[in-house]
């Protein structure tokens, strides 16, 4: 029981001021991707959504209290759905931030052994342990703030043991927590062993680390960082052939300091999402939309970089794209864990509507994720993840920018976390 007498394990949610219900993607982003119910109730039964109350009943007649979690007369939204992260590092990397602020770029940095290169030495001398247990850190961080699921990549490793030390850290990480889509990127950037051979880091890649990966059942997907500093779009192909002869999703990290081909290898390989894309063409666009790729917006990246080229979302939107928005946590280009702030920047740099930022963060991500007939939305059958906010309204939620943490979140119909705070107890409930 907590403190006002509700139950962390509620049958009934009542007193929904308003309920957020994201829609299922119609080709791409909805036109009305979010209906509001006003004053209602829901019903949970093992884990999922079973009934909504009809609009204007706050509660069901004859239940008693101790069936119930009371909303407050808040805003309940789907738990969030996280479709990108790096969660896998030891160290913050404010230095960088410092030598930013005195007008050094990114990639000059990251040229002369800093960027991901120093996030790979931190990986490289931890142990397992300890990076299980920063990754939980981070994981309950993110349940905090509203977010039930979670993508997490591997790619601060760049060997066999690392990379795999990094998938095991994401599963151990999120065991009994909240869930999550692990994905393989060891194609982040070329490890310094092989800096005069990139093309046999691929080999090591296609050949031993992709294939131990799936068949201890360490990823879903595979991802590579396609750009001039990183990796060539003929490199890719390679990596997205030997991911798919496996089984795995395919993702990919490109455009985001030049336009270099990768969307339109996304769209031959009908990517689960393409990532970044704040330099595509017009051309491009439409490809991805006709494939069905989701496209997943990390207008935080640009943000904390200082740049000003964001993401044509409104393209996207438009060709009949899936839009998510995510984070992109990582300690080098965009070190916050808030979905929220990227609602905000969603709104304001991506011209997005409210409506269509909490839809890429509820079902956009599922999308991204191959989730979405599951989680991402909370109408009837979907899974009970949500999340309750002091708010009157959906603008709310991108207006009050920077601090939004909910008051509430549930996960599989269990309160997970209560006035940003993990609940003492709290295991997430087994399939
Ligand atoms: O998504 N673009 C490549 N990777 C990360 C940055 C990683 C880092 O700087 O550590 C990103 O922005
Ligand atoms: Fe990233």
């Amino acid at each position: 029981m907590i403190e006002d007498g509700s139950s962390p394990h509620p049958r009934y949610i009542t007193g929904i001021g308003v309920l957020a219900l994201p829609q299922l993607p119609a080709g791409g982003l909805p036109a009305s991707p979010v209906t509001c119910l006003r004053n209602v109730w829901i019903e949970l039964e093992n884990g999922a959504v079973r009934r909504i109350g009809p609009e204007g009943e706050s509660s069901p007649a004859h239940v008693k209290s101790d069936e119930c979690f009371d909303a407050a007369n808040g805003l309940v939204t789907p738990g969030f759905v996280e479709s990108h992260t790096h969660p896998v590092f030891v160290l913050s990397r404010q230095y960088e931030f410092h030598l930013r602020c005195q007008g050094k770029k990114y990639l000059e940095i990251a040229a002369e052994g800093g960027g991901i290169l120093s996030s790979v030495r931190g990986v490289r001398g931890a142990t397992l342990p300890d990076l299980t247990a920063l990754v939980r850190k981070r994981f309950t961080r993110f349940l905090e703030l509203g977010v039930t699921t979670v993508e997490a990549k591997s790619g601060y490793g760049l060997s066999l043991k690392d990379e795999l030390n990094s998938l095991k850290a994401i599963r151990d990480g999120a065991e009994g927590l909240l869930e999550v889509s692990p994905t393989l990127l060891a194609a982040h950037t070329v490890p310094p062993e092989f800096k005069s051979a990139p093309d046999s880091y691929i080999d090591l890649i296609c050949n031993e680390i992709i294939p131990a990966a799936a068949e201890e059942n360490l990823a879903e997907a595979v991802d590579i960082f396609v750009e001039e500093s990183a990796f060539s779009v003929a490199q890719a192909r390679r990596v997205f052939e030997a991911g798919s002869k496996l089984g795995l999703g395919i993702r990919i990290h490109a455009d985001q300091f030049s336009s270099s081909g990768g969307a339109s290898l996304a769209a031959e390989f009908g990517a689960w999402s393409a990532d970044h894309m704040d330099c595509t063409s017009p051309d491009e666009i439409d490809l991805l939309a006709k494939a069905g790729v989701t496209i997943v917006l990390l207008p935080g990246a640009v943000f904390f970089l200082g740049l000003n080229k964001f993401a044509p979302a409104r393209k996207f939107i438009e060709a009949g794209c899936k839009v998510a928005l995510s984070t992109d946590f990582n300690p080098g280009t965009s070190p916050t864990q808030s979905l929220p702030l990227m609602m905000t920047l969603g709104c304001n740099r991506l011209k997005m509507s409210p409506a269509e930022a909490l839809w890429a963060v509820t079902m956009g991500g599922a999308s991204a994720l191959k989730r979405q007939h599951r989680i991402g939305s909370l109408l009837p059958g979907y899974q009970a993840d949500l999340s309750l906010w002091e708010a009157p309204d959906i603008d709310y939620l991108p207006y009050a920018y920077g601090d939004s943490i909910p008051s509430a979140v549930f996960k599989k119909g269990s309160l997970a976390s209560l006035k940003g705070g993990l609940c003492s107890g709290y295991v997430m409930p087994a399939d």
